[in-house]
């Protein structure tokens, strides 16, 4: 078993918010979706105060390693997120963790407060780095914005907090160690990297938001960078992601500070790949995966 943030977890594999639809999942898959859940603990889609309807299509671009995404976090508000949502997540077999994302401290204190009373709730992430929306990335690519809006909402909520970073920093170390002061009680990096695809021909971009977030094989070097990078300077957990397509890629993760992993854009080729890489994780780390 694993600890991390007060939750014990059968393995260090979780999934990246928004590239598994659990409830989706549920539909298709039945009750072998019961019996072989992919992840130890499933992090939900990033919802907001107010529902969104997310940026205009074409929202993917696909690339030779992974992907380009312009989403904009389409979802239905906290208030039928809590109504309609959480008892069918609450009944999911893994441990629950809330991703939201605020356009304003207050609405984040808000959303906070809201969730506080939700046992169905183990861990709150606070997405400080969503590339596909105005305010994005800048709280979690600036140490000073990160503290400062660590030390605001860390009174309004008893859960455990995670801070979701930008990737969007030379310094992402700062930016993790600033949040850690501020009372974070973990950190999870990398989110997607900005960026633009033109289709072949085209003088236009291809996304209908005209950029997007690189996600998947791609980044798998600045993820491994950064992480490395934030676990040589904090010592809260780490939940480490980009471009976790095998055990291997876990590993190396691993290896170099998180204590969890998420897998992102592979979900999308691999709904089971969750499972798949926590066995070959095993594998190659054996009892050193059992006993973190
Ligand atoms: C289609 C798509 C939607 C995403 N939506 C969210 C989101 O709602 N909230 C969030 O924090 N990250 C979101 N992400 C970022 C992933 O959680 C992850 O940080 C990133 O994709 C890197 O991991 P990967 O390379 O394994 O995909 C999204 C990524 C993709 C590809």
């Amino acid at each position: 078993m694993i600890a991390f943030c007060g939750i014990e977890l059968s393995n260090p594999v979780i999934n990246g918010s928004g590239t598994f639809d659990a409830l989706a999942a549920r539909r298709v898959f039945g009750e072998a979706f019961e019996r072989d859940f992919p992840f130890s603990a499933y992090v939900s889609k990033t919802i907001t105060l107010e529902p969104r309807a997310g940026n205009p299509p074409p929202r993917l671009w696909e690339l030779g390693q992974g992907m380009i995404n312009s989403i904009g976090l389409p979802n239905k508000g906290l208030a039928r997120f809590i109504d309609e949502d959480l008892p069918e997540y609450a009944t999911l077999p893994a441990p629950l963790i809330v991703s939201i994302m605020g356009f304003k401290p207050e609405e984040l204190v808000t959303m906070l407060q809201l969730l506080d009373g939700r046992d169905e709730i183990a861990a709150i992430e606070l997405n400080f780095s969503c590339p596909n929306v105005k305010t994005g990335n800048i709280v979690g690519s600036d140490p000073v914005e990160s503290e400062a809006m660590m030390t605001e909402l860390r009174p309004h909520s008893t859960k455990q907090l995670i801070a979701k970073l930008a990737p969007s920093t030379s310094r992402p170390d700062l930016v993790a160690a600033a949040a850690e002061s501020a009372g974070a009680d973990a950190i999870s990096l990398i989110n997607t990297l900005p960026g633009m695809a033109f289709a072949p021909g085209s003088k236009e971009p291809w996304l209908g938001a005209g950029s997007g977030g690189i996600s998947g094989p791609a980044i798998r070097p600045v993820a491994l960078g950064q992480v490395a990078r934030v676990a040589s300077t904090v010592r809260i957990p780490i939940v480490g992601m980009g471009g976790v397509e095998n055990g291997r890629d876990a590993a190396a993760l691993i290896d170099a500070g998180a204590t969890l992993v998420a897998v992102g854009t592979e979900n999308f080729r691999d709904p089971a790949a969750g499972n798949r890489i926590a066995s070959e994780l095993l594998q190659i780390r054996g009892d050193r995966v059992a006993t973190v």
